[in-house]
């Protein structure tokens, strides 16, 4: 993980421009990677506090990657700056990228009713009265699921990747010297009309047959880097979504942008506002059904 930090500081003195129009930016960079190491340290001391104390820690990443490291609670053995480095880079890597699949999945069901009543139709029935989703139920939720990997595919929250060559790579005829920075892009990639029906439309059904997009369809990567949280994103989302489906009923506010900016993630232009109300029966969604 510390590698990854410091790969990402390394190509950061690379890349970033050192004109006067970028020292705001970086000012503002910095300033912001110290508070977010500030409030990992102050909430890897409050675990370690609470550990010491004998308390139990609540069920969260943070608190197993502190038991794990200091079962004992003692945090003289622990390495505080990598603990914080294992912090902050799960907070950035899981929340932001999370939320932007979450927003832009609400915006895409906005302006598509059929698809709405579809997801509905297979949560209701999944989860029944009680609401809750147990893991059984993940593997049952294929429309929902396909719904949330239609969304990956049209706005991935990680747009490219970067990668180097560790040595001279001949690829499709194309000689690449060693240590030539390559950007995937993840987008442009999930687009490509040899690999996709129709890419330009939100199609969540391509993607019930299962995934044979030839790693075309990469918006966790691929590789040894590739997203550790993968699964994890996966079910926190399915989870979510199926609670919002189950209990609620959301209108787009009007005049809000379907574009999105990129800036490390891929988010809405406009975030994404909705008028939330209480589940509505599924004849109301679309009229006639
Ligand atoms: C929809 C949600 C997510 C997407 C689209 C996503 C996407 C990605 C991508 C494309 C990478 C590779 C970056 C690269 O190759 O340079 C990555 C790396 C990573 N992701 Fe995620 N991610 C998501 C959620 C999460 C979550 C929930 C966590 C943690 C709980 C997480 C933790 C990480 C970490 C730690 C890495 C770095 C792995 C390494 O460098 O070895 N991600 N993610």
């Amino acid at each position: 993980m510390k590698r990854h930090l410091q790969n990402h500081n390394h190509s950061k003195n690379e890349t970033l421009s050192p004109f006067k129009d970028h020292i705001k930016l970086r000012r503002e960079g910095r300033a912001a990677s110290k508070r977010m190491r500030e409030i990992g340290r102050q909430c890897i001391m409050g675990q370690m506090e609470a550990l010491k104390r004998g308390e139990k820690l609540d069920n969260n990443i943070l608190s197993h990657i502190l038991q794990s490291a200091v079962p004992a609670g003692d945090s003289n053995v622990i390495d505080l700056e990598l603990m914080i480095d294992h912090c902050v880079t799960f907070f950035l890597a899981g929340q932001e990228t999370t939320a932007c699949l979450m927003a832009s999945t609400l915006l895409e069901l906005g302006r598509h009713p059929e698809i709405v009543y579809k997801m509905k139709t297979e949560v209701d029935a999944v989860l029944g009265d009680d609401g809750y989703v147990s893991f059984e139920d993940l593997s049952k939720l294929k429309y929902t699921t396909a719904v949330l990997k239609e969304t990956l595919r049209f706005h991935s929250p990680v747009p490219i990747v970067l990668r180097k060559t560790p040595k001279e790579v001949v690829w499709n005829g194309i000689k690449l010297p060693a240590n030539t920075s390559i950007i995937i892009c993840i987008v442009n990639l999930a687009r490509q009309k040899e690999y996709f029906e129709s890419p330009e439309e939100f199609m969540p059904s391509r993607f019930l047959g299962g995934d044979n997009h030839n790693n075309m369809y990469i918006p966790f990567s691929l590789g040894p880097r590739k997203c550790i949280g993968k699964q994890f994103a996966m079910i926190e989302a399915q989870v979510a979504m199926a609670k919002l489906m189950k209990n609620f009923t959301f209108d787009l506010v009007p005049g809000q942008s379907f574009d999105c900016v990129a800036s490390v993630t891929c988010k809405p232009k406009d975030s994404c506002r909705v008028y939330v109300k209480p589940a509505a029966p599924r004849s109301d969604i679309i009229p006639n059904v």
